[in-house]
């Protein structure tokens, strides 16, 4: 069992019409006067992904196979050294052999798609990631496109989102992936449901989509030119935030018994907590009133690390040998 909530079965069908009947009594709640906020605890759900691995990674061993991921940053970005950091930490500890390249700003496009080359090349290298965004004078399609399919385990090139999109993924991209575990974690039912996902990146929002849709949401896609965007989201049984703005998404924008998951690491601009992180959703005002949410930190950060691991171990699978 994981550490935050039990597993159960499908989200009470009185989502989004009072409180959910069937609210397992172990886990981690919050009580309000209308509403019992189910708190999806990501750290324990990431940490359960993570264990799970080392059982692939100890038979990928005994077939001389160590999974092995390159992770290349360029720049100086602090947040992006923060995440690179982690997943090479992360590999470290999961069996995966890490292969960090920190590369200056200055780093050509040209020079950075020969280490892409060299990779692709090198059998060590089962995975590999190029940290986004990167320098404006360096195209991230132009790198993206460059990097074999088969080692792209962030799922963002062109063949692997057209093996998405068509409902054959190979790798699906480690944060999109973490939002649809973290729901189906939660019991969240998601057929015949409306999922309105605020944000149209291709790192999240489309692929997220593309991945309720699978599921048979009725999905609606919001972004900045969206037009009275509270009353979109207030139709959704299930709302993903991906915007990046702290606390954009307020209370009164919220469905009462909606699952709310948060994607948004933002830093607290100003007042008492000024530099602590929050989410793109107003998770304080939600508690009580959402049906389930995600904690930021603690959500749905750690869970994309440990499906780009999962992803990592899937690549070395492939390229190992079978029986
Ligand atoms: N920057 C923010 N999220 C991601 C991600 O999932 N993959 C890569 N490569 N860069 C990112």
């Amino acid at each position: 069992m994981f550490g935050g909530v039990s597993q159960r079965g499908a989200w009470p069908a009185t989502i989004g019409r009072g409180k959910p009947a069937s609210i397992a009594d172990n886990g981690s709640f919050f009580e309000a006067s209308q509403m019992k906020t189910q708190v999806i605890d990501g750290a324990a759900l990431a940490r359960s992904i993570r264990a799970g691995l080392g059982a692939r990674v100890t038979a990928l061993a005994g077939k001389n196979a160590r999974p092995g991921l390159a992770v290349i940053l360029v720049g100086e970005d602090p947040a992006s050294q923060v995440y690179v950091r982690n997943k090479s930490r992360a590999c470290e500890e999961a069996g995966i052999a890490s292969f960090q390249h920190s590369l200056p700003a200055s780093t050509s496009q040209q020079q950075l798609l020969t280490l892409v080359g060299t990779l692709n090349r090198n059998p060590a290298v089962h995975g590999i990631l190029v940290q986004l965004p990167l320098p404006k004078h360096i195209s991230a399609d132009a790198i993206i496109r460059a990097i074999a399919p088969e080692k792209d385990v962030d799922g963002f090139h062109p063949e692997n989102v057209g093996l998405l999109a068509t409902g054959n993924a190979r790798f699906v991209p480690c944060t999109p992936a973490g939002v649809m575990r973290l729901l189906a974690h939660a019991g969240v039912e998601l057929a015949g449901k409306h999922a309105v996902v605020v944000g149209r990146s291709n790192i999240v929002g489309k692929p997220v989509a593309l991945l309720l849709l699978e599921k048979h949401a009725t999905v609606t896609i919001c972004h900045s030119r969206t037009p009275d965007l509270g009353a979109v989201i207030r139709q959704a049984d299930v709302v993903v935030a991906a915007v990046g703005k702290p606390r954009m998404i307020g209370a009164e924008m919220v469905k009462s018994g909606a699952a709310v998951i948060d994607v948004g690491i933002n830093r607290i601009p100003d007042g008492p907590n000024a530099g602590k992180l929050c989410g793109d959703v107003d998770y304080a005002g939600l508690l009580g009133k959402a049906g389930c949410i995600t904690p930021v930190p603690g959500g749905v950060g750690p869970m994309t690390i440990a499906l780009l691991l999962e992803n990592t171990v899937r690549a070395a699978e492939f390229a190992a040998p079978n029986g």
